[in-house]
């Protein structure tokens, strides 16, 4: 199979690694890719919104297969794009259509299409500039502490948890009348607080069966013990130890299998990821939010963690034959450990030359490159997240361990990263 991989971070390196492991891989290339996926595949020099490179890279390179990684291509319609049109017709997406691409990319379509079929979250209201002062009111009234959410796509920016209420009110008014993110983001959602711990789980859908693959949790804050402003995510654990087989049964029977089935009765096509990002009320799963593509760095340590082959169960999506396929997990833990830009999330330089990522021990660890380029034959960060290493181990805390080890040998000006991540599982 040729194939065409979209994106340029952590997830599509650990994506690249596993398919070229395939029998099935013919061809990679990777769209625009960065210094890792150079090594599994061919980089191609265009953004994943350039739907004509796209079109062209397909034609040219007689791809079968694009698997999209980030979500900004899909909410916008690339796979729509890509199934649409004559000259592309046997060419199959991993990815929603747009309109599957919306619980991601509306977080009040998500709200609204959980109530519809009844899957726990946090109680709710939608806001616009329409019913504003509604909105001030309600605000006024809510318990402490209020989570407000953007509507649309705000790279990971757009939820805000406020601990009173003038905060509340000044912030929302930001967003409504200010469009602090965006015109999308001039609807806002208020939701109930939920005191919980957090964790993922992924499924592949193929418009009628799915699979769930390895959970894992990751680590938002940027500071030790889970304090400061939210990252993309500095770390990751997988499996996570308190999701036991009733959790797991509870997730699926009360949110997966809803989720599938609503998919389908309203009938939007679904081929691709579908990301359930939880919050675990004693015992019980209560959805937070849902991603249409796999998570940074939660790929990083599920990927490493299955066993079967990423095209065939690929190649099982096109045919809609997941019913077939048993997901094969490697009983080992792996912990993902980021390396950030000195300043992240907040302003960070870039174009520091990393040393040491040849020294990293392939015996438990692997490297995925995140923010990186290659400058004048040498590996320069280019982003906040700059590399992760993921280790294999008997426990989280092995796990986590033997990537610290390793990310000691690599070093450039003003590395950050966290010493404890999985801190709670000792
Ligand atoms: P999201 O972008 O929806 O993942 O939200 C970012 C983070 O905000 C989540 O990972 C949670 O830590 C937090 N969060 C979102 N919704 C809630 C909620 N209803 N209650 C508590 N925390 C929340
Ligand atoms: N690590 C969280 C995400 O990918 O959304």
């Amino acid at each position: 199979m040729r194939i065409l991989l979209l994106g340029s971070g952590g997830r599509e390196h650990a994506f690249a690694w596993k398919l070229t492991q395939s029998p099935l891989c013919e061809s990679l290339f990777i769209a625009p890719g960065n210094p890792g996926t150079a090594k599994c595949g061919t980089n191609l020099p265009f953004s994943v919104t350039d739907f004509d490179a796209i079109k062209q890279t397909c034609i040219d390179k007689k791809i079968d297969l694009v698997i999209v990684g980030p979500e900004e291509p899909l909410v916008k319609g690339v796979t729509d794009f890509i199934i649409s049109n004559p000259a592309l017709r046997n060419i199959d997406v991993i990815g929603p259509g747009k309109n599957g691409a919306q619980l991601e990319g509306s977080k009040a379509f998500a709200k609204a299409f959980m109530m519809r079929h009844n899957i726990p979250t946090a109680a709710y209201k939608e806001f616009t500039l329409e019913n504003y002062q509604e909105g001030v009111s309600y605000l006024k009234n809510h318990a402490l502490p209020i989570v407000m959410k953007a509507d649309g796509l705000a790279a990971g920016k757009g939820v805000v948890i406020c601990e009173n209420h003038l905060e509340a009110i000044a912030e929302f008014e930001l967003m409504i009348q200010r469009a602090k993110f965006g015109e999308a983001g001039k609807r806002v959602v208020i939701e109930q607080f939920l005191q919980g711990v957090e964790m993922s789980v992924f499924v592949l859908m193929d418009g009628k069966n799915y699979v769930i693959l390895p959970e894992a949790k990751d680590y938002k804050r940027i500071g030790e013990g889970d304090t400061g402003p939210n990252t993309g995510g500095m770390g990751a654990v997988s499996p996570v130890p308190f999701a036991d087989k009733v959790l797991m049964k509870k997730i699926e029977e009360k949110v997966i299998k809803p989720t599938v089935d609503g998919l389908q009765k309203e009938g939007l096509e679904y081929r691709g990821f579908i990301f359930f990002g939880f919050m675990i009320v004693k015992d019980e799963p209560y959805m937070i939010e849902y991603n249409c593509r796999m998570g940074d760095p939660e790929t990083e340590v599920v990927i490493p963690r299955l066993k079967n082959d990423l095209v065939e169960l690929f190649a099982a999506v096109a045919t809609q034959q997941l019913d077939k396929i048993k997901i094969e997990t490697d009983p080992r833990t792996a912990c993902t450990v980021v390396a950030v830009s000195g300043g992240y999330p907040g302003e960070y330089e870039k174009g520091h030359i990393i040393n040491g990522l040849d020294d990293i021990n392939p015996t438990d660890s692997m490297l995925f490159h995140m923010g990186t380029t290659e400058e004048k034959g040498k590996i320069v960060t280019s982003g906040g997240r700059v590399f992760c290493i993921t280790s294999y181990g008997k426990s989280v805390f092995d796990a986590v361990e033997i990537s610290k080890d390793e990310l000691r040998k690599v070093s450039f000006t003003e590395m950050n990263y966290r010493t404890d991540i999985g801190y709670e599982f000792p």
